[in-house]
């Protein structure tokens, strides 16, 4: 669908949902959110920020619980993004209802303007201006973004009409009754924020959404099939950064020059180390000679010694893998060491400045 409006001159504004823990990605969100992650050599939001930036948004209110004061300390006033940013802070966390509801404080605009309410951790390619056209055009109430995916069972679906009204917000069922699923970006009147009681525990998912539906207002859906990726587990956050590293997700924020990996400053690559699938070589992280690193993360000031292998993993910042040792789909936290001989397979983590002794963890196929 074509549409006229322009959210730059209509000053659009959004929210930021950023307040939530991030369990799924322990221990990776026990000292930074998942919103601040590095993700392709920079915090994860650069990219949503710099794609909201250049669909028209000029100010974010970012609605933050856990580990808050990062937020600010990453981004500041907005302006080297090119927009204004403000934070808003719940004391305890307010699920995301209650949190569009107390960052709304912070809004500017009237009662009958568009706000655009973003989840913190979606990496997403459709086009954000046509989806605010919808709903201005339409004149819904909320408009969700749509997205396909292979297996819906995982995810909360939702049915529409011919028309893109949405008919129903269903939870995860072993039998979706469509592979539409909620797409973590919305827009909603901001008449409607301002309805969601003030200073209580509410989810959009669970309560608002179900709750407007049944009421007979018009909640559109905007569906399209563009890139489209959730990072809330680590195997879908090391997806992400190397999509964005191989292009498959254009970002104005990427740091430098992408090709089958990304080395950030003061890296060292030994020459006979084999580096691709998107990985990035974090700031001064070190990659000694005959290692191998596939679709992979490796955090500032991380070691990979000779020989090692490391295969869609993450690791955390001054880490070490020592001579040997083999991760395939691991995340191994900062500061922890993992000995010569290991082998972390299939969803492998290691907390925080955990040392594995040489040959202590070891998977076989013939065992
Ligand atoms: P998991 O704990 O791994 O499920 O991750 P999460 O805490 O990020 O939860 P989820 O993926 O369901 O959250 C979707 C988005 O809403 C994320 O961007 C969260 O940061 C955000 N969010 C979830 N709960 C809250 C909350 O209570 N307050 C605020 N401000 N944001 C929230």
């Amino acid at each position: 669908m074509t549409s006229s409006y322009s959210p730059e001159s209509a000053h659009l504004e959004a929210i930021l949902l950023v307040g939530g823990q991030g369990t799924r990605l322990r221990p990776l969100t026990l000292s930074t959110p998942k919103p601040l992650l590095p993700t392709a050599g920079v915090p994860f939001l650069a990219h949503q920020l710099a794609r909201a930036r250049s669909s028209g948004v000029r100010r974010i209110v970012f609605a933050t619980s856990y580990r808050a004061s990062m937020f600010a300390e990453a981004f500041g006033d907005g302006s080297a993004f090119g927009l204004s940013l403000e934070y808003m802070t719940e004391e305890t966390p307010l699920g995301t209802g209650g949190a569009i509801r107390n960052a709304a404080q912070a809004l500017t605009c009237g009662p009958d303007a568009p706000v655009l309410v973003l989840n913190g951790d979606i990496l997403s390619g459709h086009d954000i201006s046509e989806q605010v056209g919808m709903h201005v055009t339409r004149r819904a109430a909320i408009t969700l973004h749509l997205t396909e995916v292979d297996d819906p069972s995982r995810f909360g679906c939702v049915p529409t009409d011919e028309e893109g009204r949405v008919t129903a917000f269903l939870e995860k069922t072993p039998n979706p009754v469509t592979n539409r699923i909620n797409a973590g970006c919305y827009v909603f009147q901001r008449s409607v924020i301002d309805r969601i009681p003030e200073g209580q525990v509410i989810s959009v998912e669970r309560e608002t959404f179900p709750g407007m539906i049944t009421a007979g207002e018009l909640v559109l859906g905007y569906a399209d099939r563009s890139y489209w990726l959730d990072v809330g587990t680590p195997a879908a956050f090391v997806q992400g950064s190397c999509d964005l590293v191989l292009g498959r997700l254009p970002s104005p924020a990427l740091p430098g020059p992408c090709g089958e990996f990304l080395t950030m400053p003061g890296a060292e690559v030994s020459p006979s180390a084999k580096i691709e699938g998107g990985s990035v070589v974090g700031p001064r992280a070190v990659v000694e000679s005959d290692a191998s690193v596939h679709g992979s993360v490796l955090d500032a000031d991380c070691v990979i010694e000779s020989g090692a292998v490391v295969v869609d993993s993450v690791v955390g910042a001054q880490a070490r893998v020592a001579s040997g040792a083999v991760l395939r789909n691991a995340v191994i936290g900062d500061g922890a060491v993992v000995g010569s001989g290991n082998e972390l397979l299939a969803g492998a983590r290691v907390w925080p400045g955990v040392r594995l002794p040489p040959n202590a963890v070891r998977f076989s196929s013939d065992v």
